[in-house]
C-alpha cells in the first residue's frame, strides 16, 4: 500500500498512516487503503486487535484540504463524502489509536472512531474546521461531545483551539498519556493483552459499550445481560473460570 504501512506482530496488526509530506492528511487514497486493511484484518482469525498510529509529528492533520477545496455540494452529497470512513467505526475487533503529535479535524475524528486512544505527551487534539469555513464532517461534533461533554466540545469546535495531551486525558478523550518514546510499545502491549483474551468476549464488550450512545439504560442493561448469558455457551468461559480456580493462566480457544 502507498499511504498505509501494515505489519503484524503476533496477534496484533499495526497500521501506520504514511503520508509524511502532508502530515498524514486523510485523502481518498488513504481512506481506500484503510478500508481495505479493516476488511483484511477484520476477517483474519490470526488477528485479535489492531493498533492505528501515525508519525511522531502527526497522527493526522485532518482531511486533505487540497483534495477538498475544489469540491462542490452536489458531488459531495451524491458521493456521500467521508461515509467511507465508517468502515473504521464499524470494525468489530478492538482498535486502539496511538496518537503522537497533531490529531486535528478528521485526524481527531479518526482517533475517536477507535475504541480508545493512547496519547503521547506530545499529542495535540483539535477540530479546526471552523477556521476553514466548514464544520467537522467525520463525526467530530457527535463523538467529541459524547467524549468530553458539551462545554469543551463547543469550545473546541467553535474556537478551533487545540487541546494538549494532559487536557485530553483530564477531559476523558484519551485513556492514558505516555512519554512519546513509549507510545507504540504501550499501545502494542495493550493490544497484545486484548488479543490474548477470548475473541467473542472482546467483541461483545465493544458491541455493548458502543450501544451506550444509541440506547437507554434499561435496554442497554438487558442487551448486556443477554450477551453475558450467551458467553456461557463458549468453551472459553469454562476455561477462563477453571483456570482461575486451578490458579493457572487461561488458554482461550476462540482467539
Ligand atoms: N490537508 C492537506 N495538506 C495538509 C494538511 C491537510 N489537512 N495539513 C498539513 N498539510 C500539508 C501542508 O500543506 C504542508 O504541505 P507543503 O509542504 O506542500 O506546503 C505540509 O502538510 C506540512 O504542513 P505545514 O507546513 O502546515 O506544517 P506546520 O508544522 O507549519 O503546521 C499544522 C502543522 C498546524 C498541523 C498545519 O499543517 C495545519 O494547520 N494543518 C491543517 C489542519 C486542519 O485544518 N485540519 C482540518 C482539516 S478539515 C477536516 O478534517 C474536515 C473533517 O471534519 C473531516
Amino acid at each position: 500500500m502507498k499511504t498505509l504501512k501494515t505489519e503484524t506482530r503476533g496477534r496484533v496488526a499495526l497500521l501506520t498512516l504514511n503520508r509524511p509530506e502532508a502530515l498524514n492528511a486523510l485523502n481518498s487514497e488513504l481512506m481506500g487503503e484503510l478500508r481495505e486493511a479493516m476488511a483484511t484484518y477484520g476477517t483474519d482469525d490470526r488477528i485479535g486487535a489492531i493498533v492505528l498510529t501515525g508519525s511522531e509529528k502527526a497522527f493526522a492533520a485532518g482531511a486533505d484540504i487540497k483534495e477538498m477545496q475544489p469540491r462542490d455540494y452536489v458531488g459531495a452529497y451524491v458521493e456521500d463524502l467521508f461515509e467511507g470512513w465508517s468502515a473504521v467505526a464499524s470494525m468489530r475487533k478492538p482498535l486502539i489509536a496511538a496518537v503522537s503529535g497533531y490529531a486535528l479535524g478528521g485526524g481527531c475524528e479518526l482517533a475517536m472512531m477507535c475504541d480508545f486512544i493512547i496519547a503521547a505527551d506530545t499529542a495535540k487534539f483539535g477540530q479546526p474546521e471552523i477556521t476553514l469555513g466548514i464544520i467537522p464532517g467525520m463525526g467530530g461534533s457527535q463523538r467529541l461531545t459524547r467524549a468530553v461533554g458539551k462545554a469543551k466540545a463547543m469550545d473546541m469546535c467553535l474556537t478551533g483551539r487545540m487541546m494538549d495531551a494532559a487536557e485530553a486525558e483530564r477531559s476523558g478523550l484519551v485513556s492514558r498519556v505516555v512519554p512519546a518514546a513509549d507510545l507504540i510499545a504501550t499501545a502494542m502491549a495493550a493490544a497484545e493483552k486484548i488479543a490474548g483474551f477470548s475473541m467473542p468476549a472482546t467483541m461483545m464488550i465493544k458491541e455493548s459499550v458502543n450501544l451506550v450512545d444509541e440506547t437507554g439504560l434499561a435496554e442497554g442493561l438487558r442487551f448486556e445481560r443477554r450477551l453475558f448469558h450467551s458467553l456461557f455457551a463458549t468453551e472459553d468461559q469454562k476455561e477462563g473460570m477453571a483456570a482461575f480456580i486451578e490458579k493457572r493462566k487461561a488458554s482461550f480457544k476462540h482467539r
